[in-house]
């Protein structure tokens, strides 16, 4: 008998990491406000292409991505060779970290994030052993922190990621403050993560040229309804894209998903009518809230991050009561809880019941 004591000793980043648990679990006939997802679903005709092209031999081979490549290519309006296809924006942030970041315990390379955001920057910053460093985002404004951001930049920053508009306060940074980050780390890679894009029109595709430090991200698991399917693309310089490629697996995204993203993008009315709606929602709820006397972040994005005070944990499980998810933020902004927007008549349901519990 094996002695059941000795085992392969995990990398001291794993070790020290704190585990992260989404509450992804049971959500399917719950009414979703609490991934920001679509909540609706994807265009039909993601559906329809899936079901034309999924033969038994499509998922013999293994994936082939000249069609999906140009298609997004022409899309987005970036060449091929500036874009690397990812199983959702986690796999960019993911090749982006260990094509730039040095781990180790000392001397380790440093990644800058702002705080509260995406969870997956620190975890993949932290399973490469980096040097996390955080600036904090001040409630109850939320405002981007673009003066503390700059003076944490350091010889050693290897790559700060930012989220914009950023989850979970909804606020957005202009052009012109990424520009001054871009010029003030030439050193780092600097990722702008464009996953709620869709809902505030700023992106920062067109400093590509300008910056080789400048990174891109954009997702099909938002606004597209398609997070199941994990896609992603990032975007940088030429140069840049054939290191990402190097440190990325061939086959990471998956036939359907590729399937999928060309039908996406091909319904683009799809896609504006649901902003319209989601945009209408958002209005509605912000409303709501105030008259309700509930304080919120004023957002670019699909949801808005409510003040509830002490009672965050409480409403969150209200609602969870009736069937309504929605995510508490409050362990890292006080009272925050955030819920996701999609139809006028959803918004009015959270309403109905927070009119109830509050
Ligand atoms: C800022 C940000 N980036 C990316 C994602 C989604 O990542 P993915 O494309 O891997 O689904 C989320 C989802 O919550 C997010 O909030």
């Amino acid at each position: 008998m094996p002695d059941q004591e000795q085992r392969p000793k995990p990398r001291e980043a794993v070790r020290k990491m704190a585990p992260y648990h989404p509450p992804t679990g049971n959500r399917a006939t719950n009414l979703r406000l609490d991934f920001n997802e679509n909540t609706v679903g994807c265009s039909p005709q993601v559906i329809n292409r899936l079901v034309q092209r999924l033969t038994r031999e499509s998922l013999t081979v293994y994936p082939d991505y000249t069609r999906v490549r140009h298609t997004l290519s022409e899309f987005f309006q970036v060449p091929t060779e500036r874009m690397l296809l990812t199983n959702g924006t986690d796999e960019a942030i993911q090749v982006l970290i260990n094509t730039y970041v040095e781990g180790g315990a000392q001397g380790a390379d440093e990644v800058l994030v702002p705080r509260p955001s995406y969870a997956m920057y620190r975890f993949y910053a932290e399973v490469a052993g980096a040097t996390v460093t955080e600036v904090d985002y001040a409630p109850p404004v939320c405002a981007f922190p673009l003066e503390a951001l700059l003076a944490k930049i350091t010889p050693a920053t290897k790559a700060i990621l930012i989220s914009n508009p950023n989850n979970p306060t909804g606020t957005g940074v202009g052009l012109p403050a990424i520009e001054t980050i871009l010029k003030a780390a030439p050193n780092a890679a600097v990722l702008i993560d464009e996953a709620y894009y869709e809902f505030c029109g700023v992106t920062a595709l067109g400093l590509i040229d300008q910056y080789p430090n400048l990174f891109v991200s954009r997702t099909f698991s938002k606004v597209y309804g398609m997070a199941a399917l994990r896609m992603g693309c990032l975007f940088s310089q030429e140069a840049n894209v054939a290191f990402l490629r190097k440190a990325q697996s061939p086959y990471s995204v998956n036939t359907l998903a590729a399937i999928a993203a060309e039908a996406a993008v091909e319904d683009p009315e799809y896609i504006t009518d649901y902003v319209t709606e989601a945009l209408a929602a958002r209005t509605l709820l912000a409303g709501g809230l105030t008259k309700l006397g509930i304080e919120y972040v004023p957002s670019s994005a699909n949801f808005l991050l409510g003040y509830f005070g002490n009672r965050a944990v409480e409403v969150r499980d209200a609602l969870r009561d009736k069937a309504i998810l929605v995510r508490d933020r409050s362990y890292e902004i006080p009272g925050g809880v955030r819920i996701t927007v999609g139809t006028q008549a959803q918004a009015r349901q959270v309403l109905a019941e927070l009119e109830k519990i509050w």
